[in-house]
């Protein structure tokens, strides 16, 4: 019998099949991912040492072919199942990505002499990835070879005069590609090439929404969990808090918080996350109040490194304590990101990650607790729309990263009652005046610093010898590089005035200007 004996996958739900963007090793393959989700349409990152039947099996809607640092043609350079191609799956390729195509589908690709850094523009023709758009466009390429004859069957339909190819399209066999980046702001119409083939050519229908994630998310946790208890940790930070959200959502009162006030937090920010869990979003939560017991433990000690582990020891311990009284509990929540997954080369789901920066401190290995983590197939851009969809006020969804250690390592030297009190003044202040003035989201972290040395100042008739307080203010993408924000002298002036004033133990104001690196953002 010439029957074939392969049995049809079952299809999962449209807004689970995802896009797969098989990485080749660019600088912009999780750039791609996240443009597509922001299509609206769910899309993963492969290795692209996957097999082609493996990539089937996921029921994807199209494949994307990442840009890449290598020639096609060099020794070694990363290539991908040819199969793919055979799938009926539709497959863009995108600079590495088309040129690998090209080379594999019997075009050409050579050195022609020409390298494209940054702007070009280019002519293209109406087909489908242009459909609809101008044919003078402005995009982003970066390329030393170029293709020099697309794959057979296929037809150019864009090019510049140092670029003749610069995207083909064969759409019998749903085969695409594009020289320049898309996926790159400056291309102008970048995200209408991207629509064009998720829409028009993948059908792929832009459904996978927040509200669709939390469906998702939260039929996962409870098929994970079933009937069993489940404990997290809240820190005030919106990943812990979307974690948790999502888990209260799906197992109800299974779930408990523990939140630990270490005593190291801003003003209010104690009781702001013990009344919307608590109170709002009646999520049982242990509130723990081990300020004492931080601070005993902090006293005296003024090296950096001491502090994080005081701090981080110190969390474990009490959270354990607290893990204990509650009793048998077998999963632990935790807010690990997609871009934590995917940096530690996990870009299949493969590896176990537990953040080594993790906002507390890093939970207890040896309590033999089980993961659940809503938030590993998500960047932050999603958990903060996931947050606002499930009710999370914006103060938390929005909310800037902060150091676990907390104001322990905003305060040089001696962390003391005092001390805390009055940086946490401070640092109220300066953030009331920059929500005020509108530019909270415009910075990465914005924050008051307490130096361990005072200055002579005059107060009415009297000589002061009191504390400076330092300004830190920062733009930045991923906190690995960082420059100072330019904040308004207005908005300065009305800062220093009101920590001056208002702060006994102040009697001056500076200001950070300095980049990470060589600075860093933290002063300890
Ligand atoms: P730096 O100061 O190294 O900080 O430029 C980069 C980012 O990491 C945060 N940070 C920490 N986060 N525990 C944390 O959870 C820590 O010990 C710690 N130290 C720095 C910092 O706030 C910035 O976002």
């Amino acid at each position: 019998m010439a029957e074939t004996n392969v049995l049809p996958l079952p299809e999962p739900a449209p807004e689970e099949r995802p896009v797969l963007v098989v990485d080749l090793g660019g600088q912009y393959s999780q750039l791609i991912a996240r443009r597509v989700r922001e299509c609206r349409v769910y899309s993963e990152l492969v290795r692209h040492d996957a097999p082609a039947q493996a990539l089937r099996a996921r029921h994807p809607r199209a494949l994307i072919l990442s840009g890449g640092p290598a020639s096609v043609y060099a020794e070694g350079a990363p290539s991908v199942d040819p199969a793919l191609y055979e799938l009926g799956v539709p497959v863009l390729g995108i600079c590495y990505g088309m040129q690998l195509m090209a080379q594999e589908l019997g075009g050409r690709v050579e050195p022609t002499g020409v390298s494209e850094f940054g702007r070009t523009e280019i002519e293209a023709e109406e087909g489908e990835l242009f459909a609809g758009l101008p044919p003078g466009q402005v995009c982003w390429m970066s390329h030393r070879d170029s293709v020099t004859a697309p794959p057979q069957g296929s037809r150019v339909v864009a090019g510049s005069p140092s670029t003749p190819i610069a995207a083909f399209e064969d759409p019998e066999r749903r085969l695409y590609g594009v020289q320049f980046h898309p996926e790159v702001l400056h291309t102008v119409h970048g995200t209408d090439i991207l629509k064009n083939f998720l829409y028009r050519v993948a059908d792929a229908p832009p459904v996978w929404t927040a509200a669709a994630v939390i469906e998702e998310e939260t039929a996962r946790i409870r098929a994970q969990v079933g009937n069993a208890r489940v404990l997290c940790a809240l820190s005030g930070g919106v990943d812990s808090a979307v974690a948790a959200l999502l888990v209260h959502k799906a197992v109800g009162d299974q779930l408990t918080c523990v939140f630990v006030d270490h005593g190291l937090l801003r003003k209010d920010e104690a009781a702001h996350v013990v009344e919307t869990f608590g109170r709002h979003f009646h999520v049982p939560l242990v509130h723990v109040d081990a300020r004492e017991r931080f601070l005993g433990r902090l006293a005296g000690v003024t090296d950096p490194e001491e502090k994080r582990k005081i701090v981080g020891e110190e969390f474990i311990r009490v959270f354990e304590e607290e893990a204990e009284r509650l009793g048998t509990t077998r999963y632990l929540v935790q807010g690990t990101l997609y871009s934590d997954v995917i940096e530690s080369g996990g870009t299949e789901g493969i590896a176990e990650v537990i953040k080594s920066h993790h906002n507390v401190g890093g939970l207890p290995e040896h309590m033999d607790l089980e993961l659940v983590e809503p938030l590993r197939m998500l960047f932050k851009d999603e958990v903060r729309r996931v947050g606002e969809e499930l009710g999370l006020p914006d103060e938390m969804v929005w909310r800037h990263p902060f150091p676990g250690p907390g104001l322990a390592i905003r305060i040089i030297g001696d962390v003391t009652d005092e001390r805390l009190e009055i940086l946490r003044e401070a640092d109220a202040i300066l953030l009331e005046e920059v929500r005020r003035a509108g530019l909270y989201r415009e910075l990465w972290q914005c924050f008051a610093v307490l130096p361990a040395i005072r200055s002579v100042g005059v107060q009415g008739d009297s000589r002061t010898y009191a504390y400076p307080i330092v300004i830190r203010a920062v733009t930045s993408e991923d906190a690995m590089t960082a420059d100072w924000a330019r904040l308004p002298y207005d908005l300065l002036e009305t800062v220093s005035s009101r920590i001056i004033n208002e702060i006994p133990g102040v009697n001056r104001v500076a200001l950070d200007l300095s980049s990470k690196p060589p600075a860093t953002i933290e002063w300890e």
